[in-house]
């Protein structure tokens, strides 16, 4: 984190904008809290007046001061479920919307911040960092203020009864200041370690959750569980000094505190003759000052609160701040050609020294198809990942229908692309949900079955008891990997965008299940512009183009038999694969 987010005032000053709207409830609730602290003040002269009738019984005074009782603790009960209900209405309120605000955020982020940023830690931060700036918000503010004013209503009243006294009690002043100072610092420092942990523990468990059989295979329960417990160990001992510097830092304040109060009885009690006050203003006074000691103990501990309130909301203001994908083109396209022109491409990854593609010069024409072949980590995943602009080219351009991807919408952009990619990823939810998956309109039954049809799932669907609602667990779970894939490719086939791309979509089914699949993407392909990376070679032979991809390179191109003739590392590869 850098240093501005860390700053007190740069983060209360950005939390204070998602107040400002609600300056309404934040208005009725400060003004119970001036209620509040008045009813108060008003208690010492509820003692002083106490003490004065104990002097003079009579029947006015024995109804007057019971009833004044009442009124003040009415005013208190009220104005307190006041405060208390509008701060709280008001932090929930932040919390709602900057947590929607960091969840959509997230959505727009560019692809390479997820391949840099944990799972765990941008879990954490939506869920774990943004409670933590509510409780900053309305229990700080009611402590905040409402002690405040209480503190100084009642040092007005110390005042009103004894100047003297009071400046004895204000010596005590820096010292307090000093403790909270010292309290502060150390309560910033372990919040941070605090959110680290819960970020470091979300990580872990997700990860154990995602690569249970692993564990169990390789047998990792031991290294796993040890590592959870150095975070669970680290989170534990940053929590436990939060609790001792609290501790010892609400117990030193009461006590100088007492040292205050011990002095003031000994001065008023001496002889010294330096203080002259009578016994109900004394009585009031020290009522004063003893009601100090709970708003003051109250600030001292909300410094915890707020202290981890700041280091959260700092969090959160950096990803807010974050760059979002890049998305300047102003070109809205409806329905694309599909012709692609790749012009002088080179690539690398932000993470990667190496190139992934280095100088790539390619023209798919509207409506054709090619395939991309080559060795694992040549670079043919990378090339079809800059169609839809999941990274930024470094040098060169690629254009659609003649036109520089960047000049067009994000949203017209991959409006034309359907994409069925090397690991898919499926949503918790039915069948019928993951095919019909973020299409504006509403897609009918009917589509979807011969969706369902095309993609040869049909006898998946009658095995399931609710047929195409039935539910396939998280990520699919429920699913086996080629089924998984057919879900993927029927809902290419229900996107029907002019550009079709295939990352090794048939990989994971057997020969007999990828003959009806293929049979179903040659549909799929009529009128489109295909593009299909396959480490079998079963589709290359009806491909109109493939391009052998080594190193980022292109470094063979031709239809199926003039490779073959050529004598090239296609050739190599094909022979390997069919003998
Ligand atoms: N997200 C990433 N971050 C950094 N480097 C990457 C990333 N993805 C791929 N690479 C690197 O880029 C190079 C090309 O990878 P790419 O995924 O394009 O290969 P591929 O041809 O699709 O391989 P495969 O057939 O195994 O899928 C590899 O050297 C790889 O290590
Ligand atoms: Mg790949």
């Amino acid at each position: 984190m850098t240093r501005e987010y860390r700053s007190l005032k740069y983060t209360y000053g950005r939390l204070l904008g998602y107040l400002m709207p609600h300056w309404n409830v934040l208005l009725i609730s400060m003004i119970a809290m001036v209620f509040y602290s008045l009813a108060n003040a008003a208690v010492p002269y509820l003692m002083e007046t106490i003490i004065d009738a104990l002097g003079s019984l009579n029947e006015l005074n024995s109804y007057f001061v019971p009833v004044l009782l009442l009124i003040i603790f009415t005013v208190r009960g009220i104005t307190d479920v006041v405060t208390v209900y509008g701060l709280g209405w008001l932090g929930r309120r932040v919390i709602r919307d900057l947590r929607s605000e960091i969840f959509n955020k997230y959505l727009v982020l560019p692809t390479s911040y997820y391949e840099a940023t944990s799972s765990g830690s941008m879990i954490s931060k939506l869920t774990y960092n943004t409670e933590q700036v509510a409780q900053a918000i309305s229990d700080a503010i009611v402590v905040l203020v409402r002690d405040s004013l209480t503190i100084i209503v009642l040092v007005i009243a110390m005042i009103y009864y004894s100047p003297s006294l009071t400046l004895i009690v204000f010596l005590l002043v820096p010292f307090i200041a000093i403790l909270i100072r010292v309290m502060s610092r150390a309560f910033r420092k372990y919040s941070v370690r605090i959110q680290d942990s819960m970020a470091d523990a979300t990580k872990s468990t997700e990860e154990i959750i995602h690569s249970h059989r692993d564990i169990k295979i390789y047998q990792a329960e031991g290294f796993q569980s040890k590592r959870f417990m150095g975070i669970n160990q680290e989170n534990y001992k940053s929590n436990l000094k939060i609790i001792a510097v609290r501790a010892i830092g609400d117990a030193m304040t009461q006590y100088v505190l007492a040292l205050g109060i011990a002095f003031i009885v000994w001065i008023t009690l001496s002889s010294s003759g330096l203080v002259q006050l009578d016994a109900s203003s004394f009585m009031a006074f020290l009522t004063a000052m003893g009601m100090l000691l709970a708003p003051i103990k109250r600030l001292t501990n909300i410094n915890a609160a707020i202290q981890r309130g700041i280091a959260s909301s700092g969090v959160l203001f950096e990803i807010l701040d974050t760059s979002e994908e890049r998305d300047k083109g102003t070109i809205s396209i409806e329905c694309a050609n599909g012709e692609i022109q790749f012009s002088n491409v080179t690539f690398s990854y932000r993470n990667n020294d190496e190139v992934a593609l280095n100088d790539v010069s390619l023209t798919i024409k509207q409506g054709t198809s090619v395939a991309f072949v080559g060795r694992s980590g040549a670079g043919k995943t990378s090339l079809v990942s800059l169609i839809p602009r999941f990274y930024e080219v470094e040098d060169g351009t690629i254009f659609l229908d003649g036109k520089n991807i960047q000049d067009l919408t994000m949203q017209s952009l991959r409006k034309q692309i359907s994409l069925v990619s090397q690991d898919i990823v499926l949503l918790e939810g039915t069948i019928a949900e993951n095919i019909s998956y973020g299409m504006d309109k509403d897609i009918d039954q009917e589509s979807i079955l011969s969706a369902i049809d095309s993609a040869h799932l049909n006898e998946l669907i009658q095995s399931l008891p609710n047929g195409i609602h039935s539910n396939i667990g998280e990520r699919g779970a429920m699913l086996s990997g080629g089924q998984k894939q057919r879900i993927a490719i029927a809902r290419a086939i229900i996107k029907d965008a002019p550009i079709l791309i295939l990352d090794e979509a048939t990989s994971s089914l057997d020969s007999e299940s990828e003959r009806y699949v293929r049979d179903s993407i040659a549909k799929l392909m009529k009128g489109r512009t295909t593009l299909i990376i396959a480490h079998r070679f079963t589709f290359t032979e009806h491909v109109d183009k493939i391009y052998v991809l080594d190193e980022g390179k292109i470094i063979e191109e031709g239809t199926h038999s003039q490779l073959l003739e050529k004598d090239g590392i296609y050739r190599t590869l094909y022979n390997m694969q069919t003998h």
